[in-house]
């Protein structure tokens, strides 16, 4: 148990090492690993983009991921202040604590169309849920249905705004009602029960997938290791990817970091999370292609992989409608995990800023995404004129939704990082990081080199040619 930042109370936090390692896979392992790292595998031509990925986790991501719990279990605060406490004591300007600030402004843009998303999958879950009923569970999912019918759900459900936001205040509600309990008292809770739920799931939707779709194919397709793919705009992408997957960047690392008690090392925890976090991107892939390429589909990647070409598989595969409800309710879990984590960032801050008690001021973050995530959702039809960054050549043409996507994962994401590697590589002084990190030796001098020079240099170069593509 640590203490708050006056010193007296005690301050929430994670009841156990194995708590912490599952509420921060949760966070990790999300709509990133089973919607976007297979859809941009798939645009990114398979197994040079994924071998990338993984070089990319583990020098790029993992460092940066060590950085950002160690600035939280340092500070035993939100991430801002736990950011500013490091600096003050490094006799650095206070202003670094707006790095954070940065993180906590991409959390709350994050949560707003992730909760659009996971009302989308609560849509999907119904429509499993309500097949099963009509015809029962023997047949291929939505039976009855024309492909021309399957093609038109998604399309569809983004033509009907009310839908999605009913959808999206549902999802909104579920996350609020674990983040106003608490640290240990909600999040814990979430992820202790969901996260091996979700797990079985996976793994057994894989196995019957191995067993009755193109396994052998999907292998082949996402590891095979063809050079001449390895081109800028993949590479690009997997280092977005990697930082997505991750969660890193936006602050919630640090505030999931600063609940954690000073008996764990942060070094082998940071590593079995970028472990998990891995493989079920991996098992994702392993899972899905399979499907997808035994129904003799094709996808063009993106949110239509998941919610327009997988409903079309299990309409052919035996037992479709089961393993339909299964894969909506799997990928349910995980968002949710993740959407919590998403909430805590902006919470934890506004807890710290302005003292006031958690319930109320989960709950008004939650009104707040909801209402732009209302907006996110008439973006697709009612309001899809309205591109609020429309100024900026790089968001071009993009409407509310997508707007929040590209300028968090663009900008906000890898300016984050950024800063981070370079405040932990050359600012923050080194006694006071070096006994709160878990290395010695080769392994510390080895993240060190990481912090100072890799992770710095990468990102440059990454935001450099994200902003102008048309350097590569
Ligand atoms: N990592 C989560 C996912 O893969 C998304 C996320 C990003 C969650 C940033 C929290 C913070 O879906």
């Amino acid at each position: 148990v640590t203490t708050a930042s006056d010193g007296t109370t005690p301050r929430d936090g994670w009841s156990s090492r194995s708590a912490f390692v599952l509420a921060a896979v949760g966070a990790a392992v999300g709509l990133g690993n089973l919607v976007r790292f297979p859809a941009e595998a798939a645009n990114n031509g398979g197994g040079a983009f994924v071998l990338f990925y993984v070089a990319c986790i583990v020098l790029i991501g993992l460092p940066v991921l060590l950085s950002e719990t160690l600035i939280g279990r340092h500070g035993q605060a939100s991430a801002v202040e736990s950011m500013k406490r490091l600096a003050a004591e490094s006799n650095a300007s206070k202003w670094w604590g707006g790095i954070a600030g940065l993180g906590v402004a991409a959390a709350f843009m994050i949560l707003a169309f992730y909760c659009v998303i996971g009302g989308w999958v609560l849509y999907y879950i119904g429509l499993f849920a309500a097949d099963i009923v009509q015809s029962g569970i023997s047949g291929g999912a939505l039976t009855g249905m024309s492909a021309e019918d399957i093609k038109a759900i998604f399309p569809d459900l983004l033509n009907n705004g009310f839908t999605m936001s009913v959808l999206d205040v549902a999802f909104v509600v579920i996350t609020v009602m674990f983040v106003a309990r608490g640290v240990s008292g909600g999040i814990e809770k979430a992820s202790v029960w969901l996260m091996p739920a979700f797990f079985m799931l996976l793994l057994g939707i894989t196995i019957y997938g191995a067993f009755t779709g193109a396994f052998s194919e999907a292998v082949g397709y996402l590891f095979t290791f063809d050079a001449s793919k390895l081109t800028g705009p993949v590479m690009l992408a997997a280092v977005g990817q990697a930082f997505f997957s991750l969660s890193l960047g936006v602050a919630g690392m640090m505030t999931y970091g600063s609940y954690v008690g000073r008996d764990v090392n942060l070094a082998k925890t940071s590593a079995t999370i970028a472990f998990a976090d891995t493989s079920v991107a991996l098992i994702a892939g392993l899972c899905i292609f399979p499907i997808v390429l035994a129904a003799g589909l094709s996808s063009d990647g993106g949110l239509g992989l998941m919610f327009d070409t997988l409903p079309h598989a299990f309409q052919s595969m035996p037992f479709g409608t089961l393993i339909g409800l299964a894969f909506f309710v799997m990928v349910g879990f995980a968002a949710l995990t993740s959407s919590i984590s998403l909430m805590e960032v902006p919470t934890a801050w506004a807890i710290d800023k302005f003292g006031l008690r958690r319930a109320p001021t989960a709950i008004s973050i939650a009104v707040a995404a909801a209402v732009l995530g209302i907006l996110s959702a008439y973006s697709f039809n009612a309001l899809s004129g309205f591109h609020p960054l429309g100024f900026i050549p790089l968001f071009e043409g993009e409407g509310i939704f997508s707007a929040l996507d590209s300028v968090t994962a663009k900008l906000f994401m890898p300016i984050g990082a950024l800063l981070v590697s370079i405040f932990v590589g050359w600012i923050a002084e080194r006694r006071l990081i070096d006994n709160e990190n878990g290395l010695s030796g080769g392994l510390h001098r080895f993240w060190l080199f990481l912090v100072r020079w890799l992770c710095p240099l990468a990102l440059t170069g990454i935001l450099i040619v994200g902003i102008f593509p048309s350097l590569l």
